[in-house]
């Protein structure tokens, strides 16, 4: 054992740490050959004894010779820190094109007297469903399924906590604070339950329209989504309303763009047609008014709502959805100027 011991070696201070409890702490097998040392006869005692401390007093060296040099090591890779140069300059990050767009449609409504209202995420039926007029067994609610929450952790009782499928709640939560003129702008994330594949997104975000005064009219709403047309997509910019069906607004209607790809001759991005589809609006159903606690004979109100995501990829012409939320910065800094 003697003769091992200036093999013994470490790299690292930790190493030597292990060796060192290995040899000399008081379980290590130096240790225990001193506790052995009672049971040698006395005429041997004599000769190993001196072995012993020998053996103790040599490992004991080497392992403070090993940490000298591992220590010496240390200090030489600190001294080559040049702590005087100048750092790696930090990239800055860029705004995000879901916030840009979110910020535009904002700005230009608010040119026309909208004011921006915020409500909470995690909603209750009533406002998401029940008072926007959807029958509580209405199939309406099975096109926008969402995610419950657990109001005890690991019990699954129905729940009617859940994450808003659409900021058509918020109209719910403003009116029912305030009295009219209302005019406001709900922007917001939201949640569908879409099982549509493994890939497919969960959630995305929306800006609600609100106008509730006295004689509110549908001619209101045409003449304020073709300004913010024109102003989001261009001067050229045509709209169309389509007839459609949505339980909180009576009569409904989906908007359609001039498509600003093509111009509105056709093309693969409207499929032919010259025009794309970006919102959903209506006069306020007159149940939603009074289940806010609105007079609805002596108000009226429009409202409208729209997909950030697809208003942004409209006017950066951006492909695939999936680049909103995948944070590449070769996307992101494309926007650097925008
Ligand atoms: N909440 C609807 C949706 O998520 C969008 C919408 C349509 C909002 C018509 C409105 C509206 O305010 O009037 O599909």
């Amino acid at each position: 054992m003697l003769s091992q011991v200036s093999q013994i070696n470490a790299g690292s201070a930790e190493e030597l740490e292990a060796l060192r409890i290995k040899y000399l702490s008081k379980k290590g097998e130096i240790t225990a050959l001193f506790n052995e040392f009672r049971n040698v006869p006395n005429e041997q005692k004599r000769e190993l004894g001196q072995l012993l401390n020998q053996l103790r007093q040599e490992t004991e060296g080497r392992i403070s010779e090993l940490r000298e040099q591992i220590n010496d090591k240390c200090q030489m890779s600190a001294e080559k820190l040049d702590l005087t140069r100048t750092p790696d300059p930090i990239d800055l990050g860029t705004r995000h094109p879901l916030s840009l767009v979110r910020e535009e449609i904002e700005e230009i409504f608010s040119r026309i007297g909208f004011t921006v209202a915020q409500g909470p995420e995690v909603e209750d039926d009533k406002h998401v469903y029940g008072m926007l007029n959807f029958a509580p067994e209405h199939p309406a609610r099975d096109m926008q399924d969402t995610f419950f929450v657990e109001k005890e952790i690991g019990v699954q009782k129905p729940t009617d906590i859940l994450l808003r499928s659409h900021t058509s709640s918020v109209q719910t939560r403003v009116m029912t604070s305030r009295k009219p003129p209302i005019r406001v702008l709900c922007p917001g994330r939201v949640y569908r339950n879409e099982a549509i594949s493994a890939r497919a997104h969960c959630f995305f975000h929306q800006v609600e329209g609100l106008y509730v005064d006295k004689n509110v009219s549908f001619a209101d709403l045409r003449e304020a989504l073709l300004y913010f047309s024109k102003e989001m997509f261009g001067p050229e910019t045509k709209i169309r309303l389509r007839p459609s069906y949505f339980p909180f607004t009576e009569p409904s209607a989906e908007m359609d763009i001039s498509c600003n790809i093509c111009g509105g001759t056709g093309c693969s991005f409207c499929k032919g047609t010259g025009w794309v589809e970006i919102l959903g609006c209506g006069m306020v159903d007159p149940n939603v008014l009074e289940s806010c606690g609105i007079d609805s004979k002596e108000y009226s109100g429009y409202a409208f709502g729209m997909g950030v995501e697809r208003i942004t990829n409209l006017k950066y012409r951006v492909k695939d959805l999936r680049l909103f939320s995948e944070n590449d910065v070769r996307f992101l800094k494309q926007f650097e100027s925008c």
